[in-house]
């Protein structure tokens, strides 16, 4: 049997069909200079990646509206000029037989008031209630900034709002399907953890209240795309962005909130499982709540494909594939330093393990195309002309 022949087998998601299993994860990589707007650096980077041989590309995180982030020159999805600059790279990834996803991002109380776009938005930091994370730096701001207290969104159907409007972008963008960011301390993941969301009313307080967020937004999603277009990124092990709850609280709400996630009819089920890397420590004592995700959520899935994400192998995601646990992997950092990651796989290239750290966002200033190609669309090709 060649190797990874379960890995490289074809698959569907819902409706959308694959060409194989290997997942490029969403990694954000702040390269849509000057700007937000996805530009041709951004297109040659996702165009490499489709002829390396992915299965399945879902974009970085794509804000959906103009907000104050961390990241200054991560891409956005909320203006026309957003759709034109992606409709360019879903064209291009689609010759070479690639599908992709956009991720549709909302960080809440993880924007900064200070930060331009943020000021452009004419709209305060929103997030369910007024509680500040701890930790977070902003690189292009004066001195250290971390995260602010955030102000309580009045009413939460105006997030919602944005989520549609972002699904209806996307879909003009010529994506193959939208994913909701669920995971990693930011929006959704705000209001799903009981420690960031102290609402008293139906936004917040019981598990219940506190899924009802991310259920409307995929609830506006759906609308705009149907279910089997549609997936999330869910990662309830917390710690990043300083969310996380006891071991009870997490199973509770996340094991409703799967539920009925599940229930919807959607493509996939991203389930982050833990990973040092994402558990942030807060006064000396790390955040998250580790717990074997696929063990305890997958027989609460009946209808989704379960993608698995966060340090797999490619052995282990043959293993995974073959017993039946997963239906596809995502692979975040190999897919930086190997372009035909695949087509490694597929003939037995070696991967290159060698990343350079320094240029996983950029690596600082000046921001210009030639400095941003390198760590980005300068890592070789190891099966060119094979
Ligand atoms: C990050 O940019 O640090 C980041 C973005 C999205 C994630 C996790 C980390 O889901």
């Amino acid at each position: 049997m060649p190797a990874f022949s379960n890995l490289l087998s074809p698959t569907k998601l819902g409706s959308v069909a694959l060409r194989n299993r290997v997942v490029m994860a969403s990694l954000t990589r702040d390269r849509s200079i000057p700007t937000n707007v996805p530009n041709r650096l951004n297109l040659e980077y996702y165009e490499q990646r489709a002829k390396g041989g992915a299965g399945l590309i879902m974009t970085e995180g794509t804000l959906i509206s103009q907000q104050g982030t961390e990241w200054q020159n991560a891409p956005g999805i909320w203006s026309s000029e957003h759709v034109a600059g992606w409709k360019k790279i879903t064209d291009a990834v689609h010759v070479h037989g690639a599908k992709i996803f956009c991720q549709l991002w909302h960080v809440g109380r993880v924007a900064h008031p200070k930060a331009s776009e943020q000021i452009k938005s004419g709209l305060p930091v929103y997030a369910p209630s007024a509680i500040s994370a701890r930790g977070g730096t902003f690189r292009f701001l004066p001195g250290k900034p971390g995260y602010v207290t955030p102000t309580e969104v009045p009413d939460p159907n105006i997030l919602i709002e944005q989520y549609r409007q972002a699904a209806i972008n996307a879909k003009q963008a010529g994506f193959d399907g939208v994913e909701l960011h669920s995971a990693n301390g930011y929006l959704v993941n705000q209001f799903l953890d009981k420690n960031s969301n102290r609402r008293t009313d139906k936004w917040g307080g019981s598990y219940i209240n506190r899924c009802r967020f991310g259920l409307e937004a995929l609830k506006a999603i759906i609308e705009v795309w149907s279910a089997d277009k549609v997936g999330i990124k869910i990662n309830p092990t917390g710690g990043y962005n300083d969310v996380g709850m006891s071991l009870d609280d997490t199973l509770e709400t996340f094991s409703h909130y799967i539920k009925e996630v599940d229930d919807m009819g959607l493509a996939y089920i991203s389930l982050v499982r833990y990973t040092p890397k994402m558990d942030a420590e807060y006064d000396g004592k790390k955040r998250g709540t580790k717990h074997d995700v696929l063990e305890s959520y997958s027989p609460l899935i009946k209808r989704a494909a379960i993608i698995l994400n966060a340090d797999l192998t490619p052995d282990e995601a043959e293993k995974l594939i073959s017993e039946g646990k997963i239906c596809a992997a995502m692979f975040g950092m190999p897919w930086i330093g190997n372009p035909d990651l695949v087509e490694r796989l597929r003939r037995g290239k070696p991967l290159n393990q060698d990343l350079d750290f320094h240029t996983l966002y950029g690596g600082g200033l000046p921001k210009n195309e030639e400095v941003m190609k390198k760590g980005y669309t300068d890592y070789p090709f190891a099966t060119e002309g094979v």
